[in-house]
């Protein structure tokens, strides 16, 4: 795999990013990938959710969560009174799907954070809410289990900013472990209040 530069000075405007990224060969996903998955919804959001990496669904048609898992993201969503059409953005850690849907390896995230750093700063929303073990990882800095991390606020840095992040687990788990849905409409409980508060 050849190994880019160092992608300082990315692009401030989220289409030009988006143009970027769509050249992306920065790790060997690039050889796999039909396209790359860039977001869904709207950039000017006040609510971001970050999940994991597309799919065969995504892959096919460049945008994050069209899946079965997508659309229980969208009743999530639809919980805390947003829609991809109302006030919502909607992005991965990985850009490419990763080959059968293996998990994301090391290498892979670390070529591709600054993507999703960049997107956080340009949508500069005002809650988040990541989804699955390698949002949170990534983000928080973390190896702590969903379980113990669920039920409290926490927070990114956005450009040295705290902003509050709300786990959850990630809809494709939920399909596979239906039981585990009560937990998670009331993380959502708990993104609606945060969201009430911080007026997003
Ligand atoms: N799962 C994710 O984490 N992201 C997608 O875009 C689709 C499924």
């Amino acid at each position: 795999v050849e190994v880019q530069a160092p992608m300082v000075g990315l692009p401030n405007d989220l289409t030009d990013l988006q143009q970027q990224v769509a050249q992306c060969q920065a790790c060997g996903l690039c050889k796999t990938r039909q396209q790359t998955v860039f977001s869904a919804g709207v950039p000017n959001a006040t609510l971001m959710v970050v999940g994991e990496a597309p799919g065969a669904d995504e892959d096919a048609q460049g945008q994050p969560f069209v899946g079965r898992a997508g659309q229980l993201l969208d009743k999530l969503l639809l919980s805390v009174g947003r829609s991809r059409q109302n006030n919502v953005y909607i992005a991965n850690v990985l850009k490419c799907r990763p080959p059968g849907n293996r998990n994301p390896e090391a290498d892979e995230i670390a070529q591709c954070e600054p993507y999703l750093r960049q997107q956080l700063a340009l949508v500069n929303p005002k809650v988040l809410l990541l989804v699955g073990r390698f949002s949170i990882s990534t983000l928080l800095n973390t190896d702590k289990p969903i379980s113990q991390l669920r039920g409290q606020v926490h927070q990114v840095s956005i450009d040295g900013r705290g902003v509050p992040a709300v786990v959850s687990y990630h809809p494709a788990y939920l399909l596979r472990r239906p039981e585990e849905k009560a937990k998670s409409w009331d993380d959502l409980l708990l993104l609606k209040r945060v969201m009430e508060e911080q007026q997003a």
